[in-house]
């Protein structure tokens, strides 16, 4: 395909057609100049329809490896295992001829309710863009396109179509953004979904600020800019803006108003080439890495390699969050209960757009079967409905009398926590709970498995002798759970998000979710960042998780002490296996601004490291690196990211809980932010800076001094001793007091003139 040569053979109305799908899942082919590709949920899966599309999943599509979601597997915090499923991904798409898988999904955590949290990875921007990365650049390296969505801001479901959520440009571009920005500078991705909700104001799919101010002009990103199904609105604003796609297709009237558009001056023609060009491109990318059915693998054998693959990777991000004297692992013979219809019906994957039709998926009594356990088995609850059925507790409570060790299965229903709709609480369903306090009171050991997208409210975690968080660990999470049982694997995963212990706690909680507009008051403190600044105790903590064996971190090693903004400095630990099995350990480094001037959280991630399997006594030494960007806010007077010179303390943990070693650093910021000041600028602020001290003392004359001086408090009448402790009192009154005012309290010393005198040489 020539590019140039195409556009100018294309007529207007074929251009504009090429802003619009063709279908449900393709791009507009022009015949005999342009063909069309094919796009396709993602993110954890190829969900190919085979027979009339429909984005809610259910007509079926091909069978394809469903690998555990993206809330599971940031739980990993693997980039190199993300990588490799992406990679797995990219195959199979190859294999169904598929040129852009619709994923990942890097929207923040804001509030534990939103529906569609197990799609999304974190509460963490730098956690989520890092595993964002790996999981495009490996869908990539196969030569099929990926898609990160939904830009941006898209926090909850309920009316997601035309909700707006209004944030400030700070908590833009330090969460929300953030989660994007890194992901897209480094890995690429071929095509950017927008979000169907505003952002303060306007439709995420015809944003002059989000597409074209940062997206295109400050990220420099040039791929296709491809609307949410269905979340395209006005067609000339869209491409005015820097949009590209509307999916799905045709929409006819869309095309015709872009045409209009252009024939009547009212849209660049420039503009609509510009787009034309890069869906041009991204259809030259996809033809020109598509293998074909010659080379399709057979599908027997990618299927194995497959599932074995996200076998390890559910081992991988399942996180044991109680382990109580030990009873995990068990031991082979042990006689026991299996309890709970997930055991029976796994829930291994969300519902909604990606829901994969799973190549297998064997439940957890075939596999305890097959790996030779002796077990009962009873439902226990209902999964269609919250009311206790007295029938299935007898059952349960029946199949647990042999037993020595009781295995719940709990979870969240699809009813309950899905695409297209929010949790309304943060709890398991009555019946769950019911079950579980009848059975505790048998005495037993109770292991509890909890498969769900979210955290809960884990008020009965005391009567669980362990409990193992699977998540939506995809097709082979039974077999992961069976090894992990055992010990035949190590549980290594670490939360992506902090399990708060009551939704009240979060701080989104007062108004989530809105029906029109919803403020994001809470600003940047979301997720742990909220949570510690309000010394708030949480169930348990972002980065957090056990493990069969333990850590010791020792010999912090900080390259220099003192660097400017401008500088990396690298840092390392040496990582021990004290414990008697083998295990991995995922190693955390925060950075905390010790007296930021603006208001900032506690601390921040800024690296993370998986250590390799460390055998007992065997140790490994990790190796962080940090710039200027990790000590940077986003700074809205000057539009940047600005580094404030100061001490940094690097703290290097096991959990943000659970910080083992730190190191402070002095970092010196090479950017001075020349302030301007108009009359509203507070005397404070200018008194702190020497220049403009200098200038009102002269013009103002004694007056400034007057309004804090000991001998003013003196003259007044007040004892020696007193003096100074009155004045500083009334100079800090004064510290707000905005420049301007001063003209009412000089008693005519600065007039208006003076003010705006002093004002041109304040900003000279
Ligand atoms: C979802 C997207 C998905 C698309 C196509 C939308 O409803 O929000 O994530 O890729 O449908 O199925």
């Amino acid at each position: 395909m020539n590019i140039d040569e195409i556009i100018s053979g294309l007529t207007l109305e074929e251009k504009a057609s090429l802003t619009t799908g063709s279908a449900f899942w393709y791009t507009q082919p022009i015949e005999g100049k342009v063909p069309a590709i094919m796009m396709t949920d993602g993110p954890h899966g190829l969900r190919k329809q085979e027979g009339e599309a429909d984005m809610l999943g259910i007509n079926a599509s091909v069978p394809a490896t469903c690998f555990p979601s993206g809330a599971t597997v940031c739980n990993s915090w693997d980039a190199d295992l993300i990588f490799r499923i992406g990679q797995a991904l990219g195959e199979e798409c190859q294999n169904h001829d598929v040129q852009v898988l619709l994923g990942p999904g890097v929207n923040m955590k804001r509030s534990p309710l939103c529906g569609r949290n197990f799609e999304y990875f974190s509460e963490d921007p730098y956690l989520s863009s890092r595993m964002a990365a790996g999981h495009i650049s490996g869908v990539q390296s196969q030569g099929v396109g990926a898609c990160v969505k939904h830009f941006a801001v898209n926090n909850q479901e309920t009316c997601r179509y035309s909700l707006d959520a209004v944030v400030d440009e700070r908590t833009l571009r330090e969460i929300y953004l953030a989660s994007f920005e890194e992901a897209i500078r480094t890995a690429k991705p071929w095509m950017v979904m927008t979000a169907y909700n505003k952002v303060n104001g306007d439709y995420c799919s015809e944003h002059p600020h989000l597409l074209g101010d940062i997206l295109r002009d400050e990220w420099g990103y040039d791929g296709v800019v491809v609307s949410d199904w269905g979340a395209a609105n006005d067609p000339v604003r869209g491409v005015e803006a820097g949009f590209d796609l509307r999916m799905p297709g045709p929409v006819p009237c869309a095309d015709e108003a872009i045409v209009q558009a252009v024939q009547n001056g009212k849209l660049p023609p420039e503009k609509l080439d510009a787009c034309v060009r890069r869906i041009l491109t991204l259809v030259q990318k996809g033809i020109e890495h598509r293998r074909g059915p010659e080379a399709a693998r057979s599908s027997a054998e990618l299927f194995a390699e497959h599932h074995a693959l996200a076998l390890k990777a559910a081992e991988e991000s399942a996180v044991l969050l109680k382990n109580e004297k030990n009873i995990l692992p068990l031991q082979k013979g042990q006689r026991l209960a299996v309890i709970g219809g997930f055991a029976k019906n796994t829930r291994y994957q969300g519902g909604g757009s990606s829901n994969v039709n799973a190549t297998k998926a064997p439940n957890l009594l075939e596999v305890l079967a097959e790996a030779g356990a002796e077990y009962t088995f009873a439902r226990g609850f209902r999964n269609k409905v919250d009311a206790v059925d007295e029938t299935y507790v007898q059952e349960a409570l029946d199949a647990c009398q042999e037993a020595e060790v009781i295995l719940l299965n709990l979870g969240l229903p699809f009813r309950v926590e899905s695409e297209g709709f929010d949790r309304k609480d943060m709890k398991l369903p009555n019946n769950q709970i019911d079950l579980l306090n009848r059975l505790s009171a048998l005495g037993k050991p109770l292991v509890v498995l909890l498969s769900l997208g979210a955290p809960v409210e884990t008020p009965w975690a005391d009567q669980a002798a362990a409990v193992l968080a699977l998540y939506t660990g995809g097709q082979a999470v039974a077999e992961a759970t069976v090894r992990l049982l055992y010990g035949e694997a190590n549980p290594c995963g670490k939360l992506a998000e902090t399990w708060p212990r009551q939704l009240e706690d979060n701080p989104s909680a007062l108004n989530y979710p809105q029906k029109d507009t919803a403020v994001y008051e809470e600003g940047i403190y979301i997720g742990y960042r909220y949570y510690e600044m309000k010394k708030l105790p949480v169930q348990y903590p972002f980065g957090y998780g056990l493990s069969y064996t333990s850590f010791l971190y020792d010999g912090l090693k900080l390259e220099r002490v003192e660097i400017t903004d401008q500088e990396t400095v690298s840092l390392s630990v040496n990582v021990t296996n004290t414990g008697a099995v083998a295990g991995r350990e995922i190693v955390q480094l925060y950075v905390r601004p010790v007296a930021p001037s603006v208001s900032r959280p506690v601390k921040e991630l800024k690296g993370f490291c998986k250590t390799r399997l460390l055998q007992p006594g065997e140790s490994e030494t990790v190796r962080f690196a940090l710039d200027g960007r990790s000590f940077a806010y986003y700074n809205t007077t000057i539009s940047d990211w600005f580094v404030e010179s100061g001490r940094y303390d690097l703290l290097v943990g096991a959990s943000s809980a659970d910080i083992r070693l730190s190191a402070a650093l002095f970092v010196k910021g090479t950017r001075e932010i020349k302030p301007v000041y108009t009359a509203e600028s507070r005397i404070g602020d200018l008194m702190a800076d020497p220049k403009a001290a200098q200038l009102i003392g002269m013009i103002a004359g004694g007056q400034m001094s007057g309004m804090s001086s000991a001998q003013d408090a003196k003259d007044s009448g007040f004892p020696d001793e007193d003096a100074e402790d009155v004045a500083m009192d009334s100079g800090a009154l004064g510290q707000d007091m905005p420049l301007g005012k001063l003209v009412n309290f000089s008693g005519g010393r600065l007039s208006f003139d003076k003010l705006n005198m002093l004002l041109g040489m304040l900003n000279q």
